[in-house]
């Protein structure tokens, strides 16, 4: 790859950076032009293995000619339209139920996770007589960039509806009780069912796995939580925004983890990286009295015919190819690979996984667990320069290789990281 620092990405980046608000564009970033599976190619001519598959959204990675062809036909009979129905809708919903943990669920179309968690917290208010109640929410948790998305987790400001507050998610690595990560009592359980008894809570919104660290809770963690939040009428809302659509190696998260919410949150997985979202309520939440008349509910493109067509068409893919089982098997894989990085990286404090969505902590050393976002960044970029796109962020690195990655290229994705780690540790940074 030549040494160009005038190059097409660049030349590209450079244009762009006169209409865009400074610190949008990263010095040395590259501009992606054109992809295929699990591989895209940037303004330059050089390829990436993509590891981070559009930020969890391309289950099947890029240019898939099946699911193009699907919208490209719903796009030739219908464009965008507003407040309506179409047959792509039906389609999608009656092969996406089959993956609902109960039946009576009702489904809501967006085409995006913000808009999304914003009604399911509107319908939870009106269940709630439009009575200020306690909603909880996870700390350092993530459910979009909404004013009341943003409350959720904000320790320090008041939301204008409800009474926001935080529990901690269960951290097997930084365990505040020093328990082993197989071996413990669920004290995380214990603490976060006494502060929702604390605070009273109404409603409690969740990533069934915490997105930002890949967190992944002990496995009966949400049957302990799921039962308190019964015995005492909290509404559970799950945001499964990143978890939904196979990721974790069943459809749902939930399913994963055996239980059955009362709302899900579901957009990344669902098509393909076109913008579409769907709210699943159970039905004693869409039909209570305070329930809001169908167009109210509407936005500009949600229930998009396209969006929807590939929607279809992916859930067909995924049965047909048997993609969960293979998520499942190669998720091990990953575990596997990644599980050999503590031992031989001093910086690398913790791997954790659950299906296809894995991360890498990095700390300044084993003892202190002290985190070290400089040292992660380092291996983002090596990444780069050797090929593998990462999803990086803080002292947290992030993968996400699409659902129908061959075995082959996992394991390559994984050879690199394990080199890009072993350049940093040495101090140097390899060249392109
Ligand atoms: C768990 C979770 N919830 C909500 C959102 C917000 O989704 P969107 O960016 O589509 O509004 C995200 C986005 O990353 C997410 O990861």
């Amino acid at each position: 790859m030549p040494q160009d620092t005038e190059n097409e990405n660049s030349r590209l980046l450079k244009r762009l950076a006169k209409y865009l608000p400074r610190g949008c564009i990263r010095e040395g970033d590259h501009v992606p032009v054109s992809g295929s599976g699990s591989f895209y190619t940037d303004a330059q001519g050089k390829e990436y293995l993509d590891f981070s598959s559009g930020i969890f959204t391309n289950s099947f990675g890029h240019g898939c000619a099946r699911l193009n062809q699907a919208g490209f036909k719903q796009a030739e009979r219908l464009a965008n339209i507003h407040g309506r129905h179409c047959a792509a809708e039906l389609t999608f919903y009656r092969r996406l139920f089959s993956h609902l943990p109960a039946e009576d669920y009702k489904a809501i179309p967006y085409n995006d996770g913000g808009y999304t968690i914003d009604r399911g917290l509107s319908d939870v208010i009106n269940h709630f007589g439009k009575r200020r109640v306690g909603i909880a929410a996870y700390r350092n948790g993530f459910h979009g960039k909404t004013q009341a998305g943003k409350l959720l987790i904000n320790e320090t400001r008041k939301a204008a509806l409800y009474d926001n507050f935080q529990i901690d998610f269960p951290n097997c690595y930084r365990c505040p009780w020093k328990k082993k990560k197989t071996a413990c009592d669920m004290e995380c359980a214990e603490a976060a069912c006494s502060k929702l008894r604390e605070k009273e809570a109404r409603a409690l919104i969740f990533e069934p796995v915490q997105g930002a660290g890949i967190l992944v809770p002990p496995p009966d963690y949400w049957k302990a939580i799921e039962r308190f939040c019964r015995e005492q009428g909290i509404v559970l809302f799950a945001d499964e925004v990143l978890t939904g659509g196979g990721r974790t190696g069943e459809y749902l998260a939930c399913t994963r983890f055996g239980i059955v919410p009362d709302l899900i949150a579901l957009t990344k997985g669902l098509a393909n990286g076109k913008p579409l979202s769907v709210l699943l309520e159970r039905e004693y939440l869409t039909g209570n009295q305070y329930a809001v008349r169908p167009l109210e509910r509407a936005s500009t493109f949600a229930a998009h015919p396209e969006a929807l067509a590939v929607a279809g068409e992916l859930l067909l893919m995924l049965e047909e190819g048997e993609i969960l089982p293979r998520v499942r098997r190669y998720g091990k894989l990953l575990a596997e690979g990644l599980a050999e990085l503590p031992g031989r990286f001093l910086q690398v404090g913790d791997v954790r996984s659950l299906g296809l969505m894995a991360a890498v902590e990095f700390v300044r050393d084993k003892e202190s667990k002290e985190p070290d976002p400089l040292f992660s960044m380092r291996v983002f970029d090596q990444c780069r320069k050797s090929g593998l796109e990462t999803i990086g962020g803080g002292h947290i690195l992030r993968l996400a290789p699409p659902l129908n990655i061959e075995e082959d290229d996992l394991l390559r994705g994984l050879a690199i990281l394990a080199e890009c780690i072993a350049e940093v540790q040495a101090g140097g940074m390899k060249s392109e």
